[in-house]
């Protein structure tokens, strides 16, 4: 497996495979199972593997966790290597912006998609998403590309761009990988260090569950369908440090609000886990997902 950190080196390595199926993971690193999936899916997909790790300041806002996000350098590596992956790129900041980030040319994707859910608490978080992405598309130019179903608004937004700006790649949606009890696995769960945190952090999945049981049961209505799921779901005097940011039933695609449940609608949650914003979707024909398997675990605890 080769390491580089410069543009230049990767187009050379890359420029090497030019009869491969490259297949392409964008990752922010502290690299989980959830990760390792979508490089296993590479794998199966790709004859080479490029995985990207790069903690991107242009879609932190500025009260953000862009400083105190974990950065586990040399674990990252091992895993990346134990999953077989060809090449891993590791910027540095001024590699990408080497003229800062002020005069930038950036992505600006359609409102329609981004100014509801989280792009409503993260104004300029789908733009930075939008134009980190589109850059290591250009750099990598892989022939397929895997992202987490887990960041549902931010697929979404990736495969309106790449459709909208004809981009010769292909997007490959991978599904969420939970923790035994459900809650969604992703590098800020690190955060979550008491046992209260970690208990309440399981309710973003459990209230999903819920609306979707409530949808097979019968109901229709999606006002009816969270009120309900609320109301078993969320007992404040249970659970105190447990904010919710927002609950949403929206079409796949389009992202606009439904007020009828059908088969293929998203349920979307947000909360605020004491200090910790977490989040969470599921749609409603979606087979219950899977938690990660035993070889991950295995696998991650070595790493
Ligand atoms: P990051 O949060 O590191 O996630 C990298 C990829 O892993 C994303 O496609 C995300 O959806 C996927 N992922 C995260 N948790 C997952 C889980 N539990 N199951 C399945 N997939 C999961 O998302 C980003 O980084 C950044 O925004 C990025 C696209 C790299 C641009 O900076």
């Amino acid at each position: 497996m080769r390491v580089v950190e410069t543009i230049t080196e990767l187009r050379t390595l890359r420029n090497a495979w030019p009869t491969d199926n490259v297949a392409f993971v964008p990752t922010m690193g502290a690299l989980h199972a959830g990760h390792a999936s979508l490089i296993e899916m590479a794998r199966q997909i790709g004859s080479k593997v490029i995985v990207s790790i790069f903690v991107n300041p242009l879609q932190f806002g500025p009260k953000e966790d862009f400083k105190r996000y974990p950065r586990p350098r040399e674990n990252d590596l091992s895993l990346c290597q134990e999953l077989g992956v060809d090449l891993v790129f590791y910027p540095k900041e001024d590699e990408l912006y080497p003229n800062g980030m002020e005069i930038l040319t950036v992505i600006e994707p359609p409102p329609s998609l981004t100014l509801q859910l989280c792009g409503a608490s993260r104004p300029g978080h789908f733009t930075g998403v939008a134009t980190v992405v589109l850059k290591l598309l250009n750099i990598v130019q892989p022939d397929f590309a895997v992202f987490g179903k887990k960041d549902a608004q931010q697929l979404a937004v990736i495969q309106r761009m790449v459709n909208d700006l004809n981009l010769p790649v292909t997007i490959l949606p991978a599904p969420t990988v939970r923790e035994s009890d459900g809650l969604a696995m992703s590098s800020r769960n690190k955060y979550l260090v008491s046992a209260s945190d970690r208990q309440q952090a399981r309710l973003l999945h459990r209230l999903l569950q819920n609306v979707r049981q409530l949808y097979q049961q019968g109901m229709e209505t999606t006002q009816e369908a969270f009120a309900l799921a609320q109301e078993q779901t969320l007992d404040e005097s249970l659970y105190p440090d447990f904010q919710l940011e927002y609950l949403a039933a929206v079409h796949p695609e389009t992202f606009q609000p439904v007020e009828l449940l059908e088969p293929d609608t998203l349920i979307l949650v947000a909360a605020k886990v004491g200090q910790t914003r977490l989040i969470d979707n599921l749609a409603l024909n979606e087979a219950p997902s899977a938690t990660s398997s035993g070889d991950l675990h295995h696998l991650l605890q070595s790493g």
